[in-house]
């Protein structure tokens, strides 16, 4: 039985081609490595993927839990309902205002409601009495509900890691009243910033007609706490990271490649809230204006492959290559072409290389809940002797604009702005780019992911249940 058990969509676990397990290092696996907790917890989540043909369900079970999570198992019709229909082709855009993108199929939330229920059992079958549950992300809005019906005893928080929306979008949605009373099944609700607070706010009262204040809302006959919570980046995976011999290497090579040339960096998912073709048309218009720059500058656009599968990932992959070979077929010469597209992933060490190597990183999501790159290249410029001073543009639309006022803010829409802000990027003086990154490493170094967990978890621990719950609608 476990004490405390996190909960997510996807598994800090990947199973290779050769059908092997790993854990890899995203941002939740890596908040919770510096959050000092002792081991007894558990996580949640859907592998991403099947046991491959030939493993047999018990064994690849057995695996998984020796590596401390506890799978939920999905059936092809399930990923399709619920993870690829209902969170991503519905709830992902509408959650980053883009209604139009939205697709509403009825069969998906039914998928959605099973899913959020399968999940329900298999935690319901290791959660000790009064355990803390946190769950994270909207593709599991109705499972704190679904929890608290069944085990009033539990502490259970939720925290979004998406923008969430003003109450004129969220009201599109079909299934608006159950998703929210499905998140009001909480102790403690985290968003990331002010703004997604008061819209939640906003909604409740509009949708349910529920009143609630900044701090939280009495529900029924307990008492639901509301919190700012900003995630912070995995600091101490980059520290060790810029020891490793890979950072040393990679930093060397294209420190030689690079010679005199500027490096203008983006890393990002491969995903229509990115703002990538607005960043091409921005790219497009510097060289234009800036015809000079066209071979002393690289852009180079790390674009993680992401949602294979959901129809406007495939065609935004399609419309960002013919963007970049458009641009290299009208600025590029023999030997040099502006902008490099890497469609794939890269290991940490390689990436704070990067980071630490680039004179500009561009981070230009046109809606973004928090956006940890723009902090991770930040961090990554700490030591003279190992990091060339850099600057960073970033979008007003991204959650972490509203800790990092020293970057070079920009509205990603307009195209002559965010061109101007390059020039004014690789014209910025040493000093000017020292003093900013250090103002903003000064922030970031009280809230990297370790302390944004804790800080999470303490706040959980201390919400109070007024009174036991007996009757949820
Ligand atoms: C966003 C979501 C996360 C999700 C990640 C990757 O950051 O907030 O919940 O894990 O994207 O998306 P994927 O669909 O590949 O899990």
């Amino acid at each position: 039985m476990r004490s405390l058990i996190l909960v997510s969509n996807r598994l800090p676990i990947k199973l290779n081609s050769n059908g092997s397990l790993e854990r890899t290092t995203g941002g939740l696996a890596s908040a919770l490595e510096g959050a000092g907790l002792d081991d007894n917890y558990t996580w949640v989540g859907w592998g991403g993927s099947s046991p491959s043909k030939g493993t047999k369900t018990d064994e690849f079970l057995e695996q998984m839990r020796k590596l401390g999570v506890e799978p939920v198992l999905l059936s092809d019709e399930e990923v399709n309902g619920y993870y690829e229909g209902y969170s991503n082709s519905t709830l992902w855009p509408l959650l980053h205002y883009m209604t139009e993108r939205a697709r509403f199929q009825p069969e998906w939330i039914r998928y959605y409601r099973q899913v959020n229920e399968k999940f329900a059992d298999t935690i319901l079958n290791i959660a000790a009495p009064g355990a803390t549950i946190w769950i994270h992300d909207y593709h599991l809005m109705l499972l704190p509900k679904i929890l608290r019906q069944r085990r009033p005893d539990l502490k259970i928080g939720f925290f979004l890691h998406t923008p969430f929306p003003s109450s004129e979008v969220f009201r599109a949605l079909p299934e608006r009243d159950e998703l929210l009373k499905g998140m009001l099944g909480c102790d403690l609700i985290g968003f990331h910033t002010y703004n997604y607070l008061r819209h939640f706010i906003s909604s409740l009262i509009r949708i349910l007609g529920q009143e609630a204040d900044v701090d939280g809302l009495q529900y029924r006959n307990r008492r639901i706490q509301l919190g700012v919570h900003p995630i912070g980046h995995n600091h101490h995976g980059f520290k060790k990271a810029a020891k490793s011999d890979i950072f040393q290497q990679t930093y060397k090579t294209h420190r030689e490649q690079l010679e005199d040339d500027k490096l203008i960096l983006s890393v990002e998912r491969l995903d229509y809230t990115k703002g990538v073709p607005q960043k091409l048309d921005a790219i497009r218009h510097f060289l234009e204006t800036h015809p000079e720059q066209a071979n002393k500058v690289y852009f180079v656009l790390i674009a993680v492959p992401s949602r294979r599968g959901v129809e406007e990932y495939d065609n935004l992959t399609e419309e960002v290559q013919c963007a970049v070979s458009s641009i290299n077929g009208t600025f590029g010469e023999v030997g040099h072409a502006p902008v490099q597209f890497l469609h794939r992933s890269f290991a940490l060490e390689e990436l704070a290389a990067l980071y630490a190597l680039a004179d500009v990183c561009m981070v230009t999501p046109t809606v973004d809940g928090m956006n940890l790159v723009a902090k991770e290249f930040i961090d990554c410029k700490r030591d003279s002797h190992r990091a060339r001073p850099g600057a960073l543009i970033l979008s007003e639309f991204a959650g972490a604009a509203q800790e990092m006022s020293h970057a070079l803010l920009v509205n990603p829409h307009d195209t002559v702005g965010v061109a101007n802000t390059i020039q004014i990027a690789l014209d910025m003086e040493q000093e000017e780019m020292e003093a900013r990154v250090q103002a903003m490493q000064k922030r970031l170094d009280l809230n990297h992911a370790g302390a944004w967990a804790k800080r999470y978890l303490t706040d959980l621990e201390n919400a109070s249940q007024e009174l036991p719950c007996s009757n949820e609608e």
